[in-house]
């Protein structure tokens, strides 16, 4: 994991990695200072990243690792009782949600996709 010290902005992954309404890349944060997953993925030409955690219950979404899309593409999809985001901005929009994704800022520039850490998401800190 590198991190870009002047911008804050950590590198997540090569823009190719995420395609259009296609398979998310995870990563591992710290959000209000438990360990989570996260995960990007590129909708309407814009990439988009939020915590792994649906609002209806606090769990992770994908059955399927990194499949979070439903067969259309239009969709995020939690796995375990249905709920439906929309994903450009993590809105419930269907099923038994409980209010929007929590959003992870990103950017891309170059080639490479970056996540923004936040006060209450943080990058994993390893201890040596
Ligand atoms: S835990 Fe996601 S819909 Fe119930």
């Amino acid at each position: 994991m590198n991190i870009d010290a002047g911008t804050e902005a950590i590198a997540l992954c090569a823009s190719a990695d995420l395609q259009e309404g296609a398979l998310a890349v995870s990563f591992d944060v710290v959000y209000d200072g438990q360990s989570c997953r996260a995960f990007a993925i590129r909708f309407e030409g814009r990439v988009h990243a939020y915590l792994n955690r649906c609002t209806h219950i606090a769990m992770e979404m994908d059955y399927r690792p990194n499949h979070f899309f439903d067969d259309t593409g239009r969709w995020l999809l939690c796995a375990t009782h249905g709920a439906v985001y929309a994903p450009d901005t993590g809105q419930g929009i269907g099923g038994p949600c409980r209010g929007p994704l929590e959003k992870i800022k990103v950017t891309e520039s170059d080639g490479r996709v970056y996540w923004h850490p936040s006060a209450l998401c943080k990058p994993v800190a390893f201890l040596f």
